[in-house]
């Protein structure tokens, strides 16, 4: 058995796109404003368009962030899917279950090749678990700090990340419009900015033959979630990018809207809002994107740096050669090196599910 899958050539994925399913929610999960684990909606955002001209670095100082220092795993994924399965009397049916990102990674692969990626994956029960292999996320980060430290920019990369959460805290209500006060919508340049609160969806959703259960975060909300189960919902996903001034900032925009694309098609999000900003971090333009636009819009600009049923039809491949490749117990590795045309996938435990899964998943699914 071969454990590398070839990226390249990736004319190998092109022409008409394998069947996707629509994504739907079956579950969702939030993390309050101290990153504690709730089973319910209580940190969705409703989106509300924010004032042109704010400055984006405000409140920098007070920025209230996240220590992602410490391995999360996927625990509160499996924790949000054993509530489900509680509920139904039943295991869900994916092949494969994993964060959002994971699967970003992977979809962007055939066109992506700057970061590499590191992840664990077990099987159990059918299904492959996988998790973002943290120490080297870790590693990743650092090593991007140091060499950015060596440019000359203006902005240090910490302050151009808060720029992101900055967009969110002016572009959200905790509550619909009309339940909110005037002063409240005014003053939003005024919030302490914070990322540790997140409302992340968890849907059903299918890539070719594989069935796939993903959870990630949601940015906000258009109008309200419909009553009937599994209807689409008007998710809205928020971007920053910098102003296109040239044919330079608008190919690197260009190859920016794959990554939108993907992360937004993997969860249904059906609308993107691009708060564009100067160099020195000022919110000068709001864009709203349909997600199910850009692949055509990027096809009909004649955009060559990507094509989005390769991405599809990667994907597809891929999923169906790691179903066939990790067939027993133990902790994988799934592994793409900086600029490398190969995934690799090799065993780094023999036996257990190491960190992956929690005993008490075990435990409930032994149970069902
Ligand atoms: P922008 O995407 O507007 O830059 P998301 O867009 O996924 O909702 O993430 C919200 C913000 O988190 C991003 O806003 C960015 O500031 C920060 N962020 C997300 N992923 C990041 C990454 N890989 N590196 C640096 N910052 C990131
Ligand atoms: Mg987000
Ligand atoms: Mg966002």
């Amino acid at each position: 058995m071969d454990t590398n899958f070839k990226i390249h050539p990736v004319n190998r994925f092109g022409g008409e796109s394998e069947a996707v399913k629509r994504p739907r929610e079956i579950a969702c999960f939030s993390y309050d404003d101290k990153h504690e684990f709730h089973l319910d909606d209580r940190s969705m955002q409703w989106y509300y368009p924010p004032e042109l001209g704010a400055d984006l670095s405000k409140g920098f100082e007070q920025f209230d962030k996240h220590d992602d220092s410490k391995d999360e795993h996927i625990d509160s994924l499996l924790k949000t899917i054993m509530a489900h399965e509680e509920e139904e009397g039943k295991k869900i049916d994916a092949n494969v279950v994993t964060w959002r990102g994971m699967m970003t990674k992977i979809m962007a692969a055939p066109f992506d090749d700057r970061d590499g990626f590191e992840m664990n994956a077990t099987l159990y029960q059918d299904c492959i678990f996988i998790e973002e292999n943290h120490t080297h996320k870790q590693a990743q980060k650092s090593e991007q700090q140091r060499t950015q430290q060596g440019w000359r920019q203006q902005f240090s990369p910490e302050v151009m990340t808060y720029w992101g959460y900055k967009f969110e805290t002016l572009s959200c209500l905790p509550r619909p419009w009309g339940e909110m006060s005037r002063d409240f919508i005014e003053n939003r340049d005024k919030e302490v900015v914070s990322n540790k609160a997140q409302y992340c969806s968890v849907v059903r959703t299918g890539i070719g033959k594989t069935t796939l259960c993903l959870g990630g975060e949601v940015d906000a909300i258009w109008d309200s979630k419909p009553t009937q189960k599994g209807a689409p919902i008007n998710w809205i996903e928020l971007k920053t990018s910098v102003e296109i001034r040239d044919d330079k900032t608008m190919q690197n925009f260009e190859r920016k809207l794959m990554k939108f694309w993907i992360q937004s098609f993997l969860l249904g999000v059906p609308k993107i809002i691009v708060g564009f900003r100067s160099q020195q971090g000022i919110l000068t333009k709001l864009e709203e994107i349909p997600t199910a636009q850009i692949p055509e819009t990027a096809a009909k600009r004649g955009v060559k740096t990507w094509n989005a049923n390769t991405c599809i039809n990667f994907a597809s491949a891929f999923l169906e050669w790691l179903r066939n490749t990790i067939d027993d117990e133990g902790v994988w590795r799934i592994k793409r090196r900086h600029r490398s045309g190969i995934i690799e996938v090799f065993k780094v435990e023999e036996v257990g599910h190491g960190s992956i899964l929690t005993d008490e998943f075990i435990n409930w699914r032994i149970k069902l």
